[in-house]
């Protein structure tokens, strides 16, 4: 049996945390966001309230409508704040360690009948929900950025889940207006698992002198009719992100083609983080995108 959602809690503000909460607030669910601080607090709501702008310049949406779903978004910094929830859904930096002592200090203060999800893209849900008192009732809910235009949602069933905690997070999904599906609780679960070896292989070829960044995105673009190369992917994606899925993956399965390329560890350490950084596979510094020398 579904449980009824009413209020939604988002852990982090970031690209993925700020997609989600719009499409909830649209949605017409009472949404509360959780940042570490007031600045990033802030600046999430800042990028939430502009999307919706965006959209209301582009005749998607009534002004009315927009301020509608801003005044159902509350920003908070104290874990506390959630306790109401009806749905928490986590979207913070793939590190476990901070992402289940997120969820210990929730788990101890929410009800029991509450549902935990996690927006990770390689961590195993498994391994969330076995810092809870609630693995039936903790599901993986994985959006695809950008959140508001991407259809997908992959609900992702641990051994331990429920099925009315399946369920609930599926007709969820589908009431923002996307399409879920359903995914087995694997690192990557469906597309990363697909996409990201197609995206280290790409870093591969451009280390083995396969062609430039630009003829190597042309290629998939105009040959396959992929909305983006591959080298564009990765920098929207954000090359540190990447990289730590890349690891999480390796670990996971012990297959090279999962295993980040050398280039992408530099780029990581040389913050070459990609779009949000200005740098990447390419320099994003002038009007148009200009592939970077990366010496290879
Ligand atoms: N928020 C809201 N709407 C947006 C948006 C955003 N951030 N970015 C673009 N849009 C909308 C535009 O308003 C436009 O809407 P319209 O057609 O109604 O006018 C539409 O999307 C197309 O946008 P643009 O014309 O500006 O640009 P493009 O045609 O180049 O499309 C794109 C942009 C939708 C991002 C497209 O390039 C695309 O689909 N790229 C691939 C994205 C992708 O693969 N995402 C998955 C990444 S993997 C992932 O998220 C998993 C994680 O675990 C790593």
């Amino acid at each position: 049996m579904e449980q009824p959602i009413r209020h939604v809690a988002i852990l982090g503000c970031g690209l993925m945390g700020s997609g989600i909460a719009e499409v909830c607030a649209k949605a017409g669910y009472d949404t509360h966001v959780r940042e570490i601080s007031d600045a990033f607090a802030e600046k999430g709501r800042g990028a939430i309230v502009k999307s919706l702008g965006r959209a209301v310049d582009k005749g998607k949406m009534t002004a009315e409508e927009r301020d509608a779903a801003i005044g159902r978004i509350r920003m908070t910094t104290r874990l506390e704040d959630l306790a109401g929830a009806d749905l928490i859904i986590e979207a913070v930096t793939e590190n476990l360690e901070m992402k289940n002592e997120m969820f210990g200090s929730l788990d101890r203060v929410c009800r029991p009948a509450t549902i935990f999800a996690s927006n990770t893209s390689s961590l195993t849900i498994a391994a969330m929900a076995a810092a809870t008192s609630r693995p039936d009732r903790f599901v993986g809910l994985h959006f695809f950025n950008p959140v508001p235009v991407m259809k997908l949602v992959e609900v992702v069933r641990s051994i331990a889940t429920s099925p009315a905690t399946f369920q609930t997070a599926t007709a969820f999904a589908r009431s923002l207006g996307k399409e879920p599906v359903e995914a087995k609780d694997t690192s990557g679960f469906i597309v990363n698992r697909l996409l990201v070896p197609y995206m280290l292989d790409a870093i591969r070829g451009l280390e083995q002198g396969l062609a430039s960044i630009e003829d190597i995105d042309r290629s998939m673009t105009l040959g396959t009719g992929y909305p983006m190369g591959p080298f564009t992917l990765c920098d929207f994606v954000g090359i540190d992100t990447l990289h730590s899925i890349a690891e999480i993956m390796f670990d996971e399965f012990r297959e090279p083609r999962f295993a980040p390329p050398p280039l992408l560890k530099r780029m990581v350490t040389l913050g070459y983080h990609g779009r949000k950084a200005k740098r990447g596979f390419y320099d994003y510094g002038g009007d148009t995108p200009t592939p970077m020398d990366l010496g290879v």
